[in-house]
């Protein structure tokens, strides 16, 4: 499967996806169920986009600001990701709601991944929110995403124990040690054994 990554900060999700694709180079590694043709951003300047051209993977930028409308950039980040002609697009740490445009094309084959337990804690900032409430476990959801904010059908979920000392940066690492491998393996069993999605559930396989 042909898979664009959107990224929009440290790029740990997209690396480790690139990780496992090095991993599956060894010799007698099973061969990678997805390769990875191009990684976008709604910024410059970060390490998510240095990781893939380390990676030598090709890049593209579309920022709002650059844009007379945000429909304007919506239709431009479509355009930009279809010329690359994926099966999946995986937002991985991207910041941005995405608008009818890029969901007409996409909608059904973009997964996005979050810090929280979805249904709870949705939004830009689930781990302070969860940590704030309380709450003594919580963890990451792999979604399609949908024409809400991170209510689209869950793939996959890992649960995280939330720690007395925690601030929200121990416990995203710890969350983000989770969510790397869900993520993983969640992308490479969708590239490898099919899926289909009835409602609010996603079959993955069969
Ligand atoms: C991830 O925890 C993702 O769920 C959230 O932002 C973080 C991005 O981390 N939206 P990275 O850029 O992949 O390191």
């Amino acid at each position: 499967s042909r898979l664009v990554v959107l990224v929009s900060g440290s790029g740990t999700n997209l690396q480790a996806l690139l990780d496992n694709l090095a991993d599956a180079e060894a010799p007698g590694a099973e061969a990678p169920p997805y390769e990875i043709v191009a990684v976008g951003a709604d910024r410059r300047g970060i390490a998510g986009l240095e990781r893939a051209e380390r990676a030598g993977v090709p890049t593209f930028v579309e920022r709002v600001q650059d844009h007379n409308t945000r429909d304007d950039w919506d239709r431009s980040l479509a355009e930009a990701v279809a010329a690359y002609e994926p099966d999946l697009v995986v937002s991985a740490g991207f910041m941005k709601i995405v608008g009818k445009h890029f969901l007409a094309r996409f909608g059904g084959r973009f997964v996005n991944t979050h810090p929280a337990l979805l249904p709870s804690f949705p939004g830009a900032h689930g781990v302070r929110d969860a940590l704030a409430y309380g709450v003594k476990a919580t963890g990451c959801t792999v979604h399609f995403v949908d024409d809400g904010v991170d209510t689209g059908p869950i793939i996959a979920q890992g649960v995280v124990e939330v720690r007395d000392a925690d601030t929200e940066e121990t416990l995203h690492e710890r969350i983000k040690d989770v969510e790397r491998r869900l993520l993983v393996d969640v992308v490479g069993r969708l590239a490898r054994d099919g899926y289909r999605i009835e409602g609010r559930k996603v079959y993955v396989g069969e």
